[in-house]
């Protein structure tokens, strides 16, 4: 489909919307797997639902239904192992909407296979169906809306055959209606039971009679005995205070007992639930009727009157029944009901962390492919590849796929405790993974992990570890014995050797170790010729000391009193080593901070004492990053400051912090935060940057006053110059040169004039001239601004700064951010939503606050660069040094524009 058909495609859809919505009040009705339009014997206008849903098969069913012969068109979902959603947008002004569905079987398929499956809205479960005990079958449901689409979706189970749908209506309801009497109840879905009118015993009201054409059916089959009246309602009745307004059709009709008795309605209801009942009185005798209400034995109303010319309602709700009997007996004269409805409460269960959400459709689109993740990962239920406690993703297994590195997503998924990436071709070092501080079981065998990292450690709730056959190098760090929980770690068949780390050695750890050059406790050297050559060695259970082993007990009574007084001479001697060594270490490191804190000027280093004056004991947090946390400060000479302090967890080593901070010192650009000092002391990493009052990018695009005080089109365009100058300087006008690696909009700061400055190059990474085309490292960065070619590649280059600037530049034009947990999927990625619109010069997508303010040159030539900046292919993103001269002209442009437009007013 080329671009013209797909706009094409998207007007048509847009005026079938609105024909859809306008139609009726609002309705909207869908004829599963039908082709064409047609009204109804009620008027209502039907519509083939292929908007609202991609797959299935249609067919059309005929049946016999007593005397009649019925045709109807179906949608089925044959083989599917997902679930089938239809994405049905909803008017964002109404509150309350009805949502019906048939389903018809009747053995089209001649399998004599009634399919059973599930129905979910959003989240919730709303109905089981199971076309065996009935079919056709109907179901309703009053959903409460909170998103602008409702995923109405069939959800297979493993032996109920094809789901499939025949009918599919919405209808907007009165604001605030369904909603007294249940205030005890949150997140529910009301799923209907019954709709009765009282009295009533011919064909079932609905539109045009019921205006929000809801189904009231006939009392016959629970009440046949008692006498019917029909009754002509007054037009004085005073209606104003039931919300639900019950149709006049159907107040006209009551049930009545003209004597002293009672009169009771018994309802059996599908299985134990919390229900919502909603009774209605309208005054159609001449006489006061008066009685009490029974709801299952309990008296919920005493001596209830029904007052002349007046219709009432009592909402009532009950929990855990599972049949229901309405009882009114009476106390003066004449019980009287009109219509009740009973609708089962069901649970709403709360999204996924949008985090999470946004991680996982990062991993999906990182996998290349499809995996279904659509909607909530967790509810109505998980999907493939994870598993869920309530709405916390806990589990994520994906193996024999292509992911090659661990991405810094993976790190956002913090509820995870188990996390299975065997056979993903992962290489290098293993990383992103410091964050889960719930990981329990952690998996990445059978890849090409050459280093362990610095990140395990952190890993506190860590059992099992699993890294056999990869590519491991060199030594066992030290710090994986300091996992207190850790039971189980296998590292056969890597290319690990060197003397196991003695804080390995306790008896609560099994440690899997055959298949390496040569690993063991034992600190007798290897021999090279086995370290040469990688020998599969038989495979070998180091068991720690401790364990039982009866066979050899005597022997090691001989060796420990021989070894003995050996042992203990050795010992003393290990620990005067070790404590001279320490001592060493402790000193070199000393005078290592000193010099370079004398090279530093001494305004520049900050005692943590210091510090702490600063920021009044780190009262104000002005910002909270991956890292650690930003406090306001103020200098004794009155200067505002920025103070990060880096979380113990996220410290770097001693030369890291030292070399990070000459990097720092030594840039100085109008347009890059700069820094003022910093403070290392003992277990204390602390930044001082100067502090920009203005805030970031972030807070003037989706801050709380980013409706009332927009940023012009020519503010974004001279941030945009700005913030391009910085990184300009970063690429090619600092030695060395510096990828940022973490550009975006909170990322980016302005100060009391809004001039714009890029921070945060904490993360920053310097190109050395020996390695000068990329750097292959560690990434760190933000889902949505991360360069896709780096998963492939794993290389990192200015062309992913490039890219992460782009996003920054899209979001200036539209306003909105990279990644939206909500909306259709396909508008989830800003860049795979904005580019089309973009390139076909569709500017409606323009941020509405800018709308009508800006030069079209200007935007399209600002539009323009943000698309080729986004270019998958790095190679076709242009150098940051274009991207600035472009800004800068698109600048000129509205400059000249905004000019013309002052001189004519
Ligand atoms: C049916 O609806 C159309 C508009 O949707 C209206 O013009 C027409 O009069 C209606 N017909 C009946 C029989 O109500
Ligand atoms: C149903 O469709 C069949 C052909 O598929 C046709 O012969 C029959 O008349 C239709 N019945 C009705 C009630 O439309
Ligand atoms: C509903 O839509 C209007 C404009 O179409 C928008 O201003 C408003 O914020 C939306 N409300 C919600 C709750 O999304
Ligand atoms: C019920 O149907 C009968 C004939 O089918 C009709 O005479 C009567 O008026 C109808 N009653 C109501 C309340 O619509
Ligand atoms: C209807 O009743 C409400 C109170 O329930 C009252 O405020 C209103 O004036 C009444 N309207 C009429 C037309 O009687
Ligand atoms: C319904 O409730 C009434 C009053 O509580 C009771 O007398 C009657 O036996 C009940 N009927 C059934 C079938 O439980
Ligand atoms: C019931 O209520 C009506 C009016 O509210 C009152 O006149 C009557 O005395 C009451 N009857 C009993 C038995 O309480
Ligand atoms: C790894 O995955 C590939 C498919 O990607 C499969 O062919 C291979 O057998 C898997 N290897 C192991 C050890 O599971």
């Amino acid at each position: 489909m080329d671009l013209r058909d797909s706009w094409t495609v998207f007007f048509l859809f847009c005026s079938f919307l609105v024909v859809a919505f306008c139609g009726q009040n609002g309705f909207l009705s869908l004829s599963c797997g039908g082709t064409t339009s047609f009204s109804d014997s009620s008027n209502i206008s039907w519509f083939s639902d292929t908007p609202y849903i991609t797959n299935g098969k249609t067919v059309t069913i005929n049946y016999r239904d007593g005397s009649l012969s019925s045709n109807v068109s179906a949608r089925f979902f044959p083989h599917s192992r997902g679930r089938a959603c239809y994405r049905i947008p909803v008017n964002n002004a109404t509150s309350l909407i009805l949502v019906r569905a048939k389903f018809v079987y009747k053995n089209y398929d001649r399998l004599e296979k009634p399919p059973i499956f599930y129905v979910s809205l959003g989240t919730a479960i709303a109905a089981k169906i199971n076309l065996a005990k009935n079919d056709p079958w109907i179901e309703e449901f009053l959903w409460e809306v909170n998103k602008d689409t409702l995923a109405f979706c069939l959800n297979p189970t493993p032996s109920g055959s094809s789901p499939v749908i025949s009918l599919l209506e919405t209808r907007p309801l009165p604001k605030g209606s369904y909603t007294k009497g249940k205030e005890d109840f949150t997140n529910k879905l009301l799923r209907m039971s019954y709709r009765i009118d009282c009295g009533h015993i011919n064909e079932s009201i609905r539109y045009p009679m019921d205006p929000y054409d809801r189904i009231w059916n006939g009392d016959r089959s629970f009440v046949p005995f008692h006498a019917t009246k029909g009754f002509k309602i007054h037009n004085s009745f005073n209606q104003s205070n039931i919300v639900e307004k019950p149709p006049s059709a159907v107040l006209q009709t009551g049930r009545v007992l003209a004597r002293q008795n009672t009169m009771a309605y018994n309802l059996p209801l599908e299985g134990l639930g919390d229900y919502y009942i909603i009774l209605y009185f309208a005054s159609i005798l001449p006489v006061f009727s008066s009685f009490d209400v029974f709801i299952n034995g309990d008296n919920v109303k005493t001596n209830y009157t029904i007052k002349r010319s007046e219709i009432s309602a009592l909402y009532i709700t009950r929990k855990r029944i599972n049949n229901l009997n309405i009882t009114l007996r009476s106390v003066n004269f004449y019980p009287q009901i009109n219509a009740f409805e009973v609708y089962n409460m069901v649970d709403i269960p709360p999204e996924a962390s949008s985090t999470t959400v946004s991680a996982m459709q990062v991993i999906q689109q990182s996998t290349g492919l499809d995996l279904g993740w659509q909607d909530d990962p967790c509810s109505p239920f998980p999907w493939d590849h994870i598993d869920c406690e309530g709405n916390l993703v806990t589990s994520l297994a994906l193996s024999d796929i292509n992911l090659r590195s661990i991405s810094p997503t993976f790190g956002d998924l913090l509820d995870l405790k188990t996390l299975d990436l065997h056979n993903t071709s992962l290489a290098g070092e293993i990383q992103n993974l410091g964050s889960l501080q719930s990981l329990a079981k952690l998996n990445l065998s059978f890849n090409q992990l050459t280093s362990f990292g610095v990140e395990l450690e952190n890993l506190i709730r860590l059992q099992i570890l699993d890294l056999q056959s990869n590519s491991l190098q060199g030594l066992v760090p030290n710090s994986l014995g300091e996992i207190e929980n850790l039971h189980l770690l296998n590292l056969e068949n890597n290319k690990l050797q060197g003397p196991l780390p003695q804080s390995l050695n306790k008896d609560t750890i099994e440690i899997r170790t055959s298949g390496n050059l040569c690993l063991t406790f034992s600190t007798t050297v290897c021999d090279d010729a086995s370290s040469d050559t990688p020998s599969i060695e038989a495979p070998q259970l180091i068991t720690v000391p401790g364990r039982k082993n009866h066979g050899q007990n005597h022997l090691a009574i001989i060796l420990s009193t021989i070894g003995g007084a050996a042992l203990t001479i050795f010992l003393i001697c290990l620990s005067v080593f070790i404590y001279k060594a320490k001592r060493r270490y402790e000193a070199l490191h000393k005078t290592r901070e000193e010099t370079d804190a004398r090279n530093w000027g001494a305004e520049k280093v900050f005692t943590y004492k210091e510090i702490k004056v600063a920021t009044s004991s780190f009262k104000e947090i002005i910002g909270r990053g991956s890292f650690g946390s930003v406090y306001l400060g103020r200098l004794p000479n009155g200067k505002s400051v920025a103070v990060k302090v880096r979380f113990d967890k996220s410290q770097l080593g001693v030369d890291s912090f030292i070399n990070e901070i000459h990097l720092l010192s030594k840039i100085r650009h109008q347009n890059l935060v700069s820094l003022e000092g910093f403070c290392h002391e003992s277990k204390h990493q602390i930044l001082v940057y100067e502090y920009l009052p203005g805030g970031s990018l972030a807070d003037h695009l989706y801050g709380a006053n980013s409706y009332k005080t927009p940023l012009s089109w020519m503010r974004r365009l001279k941030i945009a110059v700005d913030a391009a100058k910085g990184l300009d300087y970063l690429h090619n006008g600092s030695e060395p040169r510096i990828i940022h690696r973490d550009i975006k909009c909170s990322n980016i700061l302005l100060d009391i004039d809004l001039n714009a400055k890029v921070c945060d190059f904490g993360l920053s990474k310097q190109v050395t001239k020996a390695d000068a085309t990329h750097v292959t490292t560690v990434v760190k960065g933000t889902a949505g601004y991360l360069d896709p070619e780096y998963y492939s590649t794993q290389q990192l280059t200015e062309k992913s700064d490039v890219y992460s600037f782009g996003v920054v530049l899209l979001e200036l034009i539209c306003g909105r951010e990279p990644l939206i947990h909500s909306g259709t999927p396909d508008s989830f990625n800003l860049v795979l939503w904005a580019k089309p619109y973009l390139q076909a010069g569709a500017f409606e997508i323009v941020d509405e606050r800018i709308q009508g303010t800006f030069d079209l040159e200007s935007m399209k030539k600002a539009a323009s660069i943000a698309v080729n900046s986004v270019e998958r292919d790095a190679s076709q993103r242009p150098p940051i040094a274009e991207v600035l001269a472009e800004l800068k002209e698109a600048y000129g442009i509205q400059l000249r524009f905004s000019e013309s437009c002052e001189n004519e007013n």
